[in-house]
C-alpha cells in the first residue's frame, strides 16, 4: 500500500515511519510513505504558503493554490482516482473499522493542515473524505497521519509477523482484548491466572471472551450495548462451556 502525505512537515513524517515495525514494512515492500513539500508548489515569492483570513480572526491560512497544484502533482503518481483524505478535527472520528475500510485502498493521498487549516475551496476541489483524531484540536495534521498510516498498515498482509495478531486485539470484534501476561508465573506476589496454564484451549478461548466482555462493559459501556444487542452474541460460562463470539466481524477469526 502507497500512502502520499501532502505536509508542510515532511521531516515529521519521515521521522514518524522510520522505526519499527511500520520501518520493516518499508524495508518490505509492503507499504510505502512518500511525505511531499507543499511548499514546494507554491508560486508566491520567498515560499509563502499562507495567508490571512477574510472577515478577519487571528492566526493564518494555508492558501489554496500550493494544496491544489501539490495534490494534481501527487495524483500525477498515485493516479487520478485516489482517494484523498483531509485530517480535520471537522472528520468523521477515526476507528478500527475505518482503518480496516482504508487498508483495501492501493494508493493513499493524506492531506496535512497547519496554522488556522486550509483555503475551503482547496478543500471543496480536491478532499474526498474527512477524518479526525477526535474532540481536540491539534496544530497539524501530521501526527493525525501518522496515526492512520500506523493503525492501516497493521492491516496490511505480511506487516505483522504474527497474522493473528491483529485479529484478536482490541476493537476487531466489537470487544476491548483480554488481559494478557508473560513470564513469569508470579511476580510481586501476583500469579498468572491457572486457566491460562491449563492448556485446556476451549477454556482459555472462553475465559478470555469473558474477560473481554466484562471489561468492555466496565470500561466502554457504549461497545458493550452495542456487542450485546448484535443478535447470536452469547456470552460463556466462565468454565469454558459456551460458545465462541459471534459477532459478524469476528466470523473470519474466530
Ligand atoms: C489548528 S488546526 C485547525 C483547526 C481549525 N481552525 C478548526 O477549528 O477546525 C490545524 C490543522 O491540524 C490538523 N488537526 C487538528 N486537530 C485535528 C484532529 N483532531 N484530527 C485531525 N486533524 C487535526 C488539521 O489538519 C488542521 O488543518
Amino acid at each position: 500500500m502507497q500512502f502520499y502525505v501532502m505536509t508542510l512537515f515532511p521531516e515529521m513524517i519521515e521521522n514518524g515511519v522510520n522505526n519499527s515495525i511500520m520501518a520493516r514494512a518499508r524495508a518490505a515492500g509492503l507499504i510505502d510513505v512518500t511525505a511531499v513539500n507543499i511548499r514546494d508548489y507554491t508560486l508566491e515569492k520567498h515560499g509563502r504558503v499562507d495567508d490571512y483570513t477574510y472577515g478577519g480572526g487571528a492566526g493564518l491560512l494555508m492558501a489554496a493554490q500550493p494544496v491544489y497544484d501539490c495534490c494534481m502533482a501527487v495524483k500525477e503518481k498515485a493516479g487520478k482516482d485516489a482517494r484523498v483524505i483531509y485530517l480535520s478535527p471537522q472528520g468523521r472520528t477515526f476507528t478500527q473499522e475505518i482503518a480496516e475500510e482504508i487498508s483495501l485502498e492501493e494508493d493513499l493521498i493524506l492531506l496535512c493542515g497547519h496554522y488556522e487549516g486550509i483555503d475551503e475551496r482547496a478543500l471543496e476541489e480536491i478532499v474526498d473524505d474527512e477524518i479526525s483524531m477526535g474532540d481536540y484540536v491539534l496544530t497539524g495534521g501530521e501526527l493525525p497521519a501518522l496515526t492512520l498510516i500506523d493503525a492501516v498498515s497493521r492491516l496490511v498482509p505480511g506487516v505483522l509477523h504474527n497474522e493473528n495478531s491483529a485479529e484478536i486485539d482490541s476493537f476487531q470484534n466489537g470487544l476491548l482484548e483480554y488481559p494478557q501476561y508473560t513470564r513469569p508465573e508470579e511476580w510481586r506476589g501476583k500469579k498468572v491466572p491457572e486457566i491460562l496454564l491449563s492448556g485446556d484451549h476451549a477454556k482459555v478461548d472462553a475465559w478470555r471472551l469473558t474477560q473481554s466482555i466484562e471489561r468492555t462493559k466496565e470500561r466502554r459501556p457504549d461497545l458493550y450495548e452495542a456487542y450485546m444487542s448484535n443478535k447470536g452474541t452469547t456470552i460463556p460460562e466462565e468454565t469454558g462451556s459456551g460458545k465462541r463470539n459471534q459477532f459478524p466481524r469476528d466470523s473470519g477469526s474466530s
